[in-house]
C-alpha cells in the first residue's frame, strides 16, 4: 500500500470519519509503533508501521461498514435530483464507493449498513442466503392471531408466488404494533404483506439484517462504524 496520510489511513480503516479521526490524532490518541503523532498529515509506511488508537492495534481496511439510523424523508440511493439521500448523513466520510445495502422505502426508518463491500452485499442480498430482516410495523388497525397466522404461512401479494414464511409477534399488549422476520426482499414487501389482510402500514422501523442490529444509542440520521465482531458475525 505504500505510504498513506495518517487521518487517511485512520478513516479508510472505519475509525471515523476524517474529522472525528482529525480529533483523535489531535489529542494524542494515536500512536505510530512507539510514537504519539499529533500531526494529521503525517505520512505512515503502512507496510513496515504499526498505528494504534488509544493502544489498540489498527489494520489498514480496504473495505468500510458503517450502520445508519435512517430517518423517513430520505432515499436510499447514491444520489438524486430532489431527495436527500441516505449517503447525505455519511457526508463527512470522505471514502469512494460507498452504498447502501439493500432498499428502504424513503418513509421507512431504521438499519441500513452503507459499504463499500460488493461481496458482502451481494451475499446479504442474494435470494439463496435468506439473510433474514426484521422491522417493527404499526398499523391502522389491529393485527388479529389470525392475520398472524396468515403472515407466517405466506401471502399472495399479487407477485408469481406467495412470500416465503415469516415470523411475527406482538410488539407489546396493544395490537397495532408488531415485529415481522422476512428472509426475502421484495419491493414494499412489508407494507405489501399487511395490505393484503387490510392493514395499512403506518410506520415502519428496520431493526435488524442478519447477525447485525440496529444500536439504540443511534438517533435518527446518525451513524457509526461497525464493531470488527459485527463485520465478523456479518461475513460468516
Ligand atoms: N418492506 C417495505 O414495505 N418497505 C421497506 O422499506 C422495507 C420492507
Amino acid at each position: 500500500m505504500g505510504l498513506l496520510r495518517l487521518d487517511k489511513f485512520l478513516a479508510d480503516s472505519g475509525i471515523g470519519t476524517r474529522s472525528q479521526v482529525k480529533v483523535l490524532i489531535k489529542k494524542g490518541k494515536v500512536r505510530v509503533d512507539d510514537n504519539v503523532i499529533m500531526s494529521t498529515d503525517y505520512k505512515i509506511d503502512t507496510e513496515s508501521q504499526k498505528v494504534y488508537v488509544e493502544n489498540i492495534p489498527v489494520n489498514y481496511n480496504e473495505f468500510v461498514y458503517f450502520m445508519l439510523n435512517k430517518p423517513a424523508g430520505c432515499v436510499t440511493a447514491t444520489t438524486d435530483k430532489i431527495d436527500k439521500t441516505v449517503l447525505d448523513y455519511l457526508n463527512d466520510v470522505k471514502i469512494k464507493g460507498l452504498f447502501p445495502v439493500g432498499r428502504l422505502d424513503k418513509d421507512t426508518e431504521g438499519l441500513l449498513l452503507i459499504t463499500n463491500d460488493g461481496e458482502l452485499s451481494h451475499n446479504l442480498l442474494s435470494p439463496k442466503k435468506h439473510v433474514e430482516k426484521t422491522y417493527f410495523v404499526r398499523t391502522d388497525i389491529p393485527i388479529t392471531s389470525e392475520i398472524i397466522d396468515g403472515l407466517e404461512t405466506g401471502v399472495d401479494i399479487g407477485d408469481d408466488k406467495p412470500t416465503l414464511p415469516a415470523k411475527v409477534t406482538y410488539a407489546n399488549d396493544n395490537k397495532f404494533e408488531t415485529y415481522i422476520s422476512i428472509t426475502e426482499g421484495r419491493f414494499h414487501q412489508v407494507k405489501r404483506m399487511y395490505k393484503a389482510f387490510g392493514a395499512e402500514v403506518i410506520y415502519l422501523k428496520r431493526i435488524s439484517m442478519g447477525s447485525l442490529k440496529l444500536d439504540d444509542d443511534l438517533a435518527l440520521g446518525e451513524f457509526r462504524a461497525l464493531s470488527d465482531d459485527e463485520i465478523n458475525r456479518l461475513k460468516s
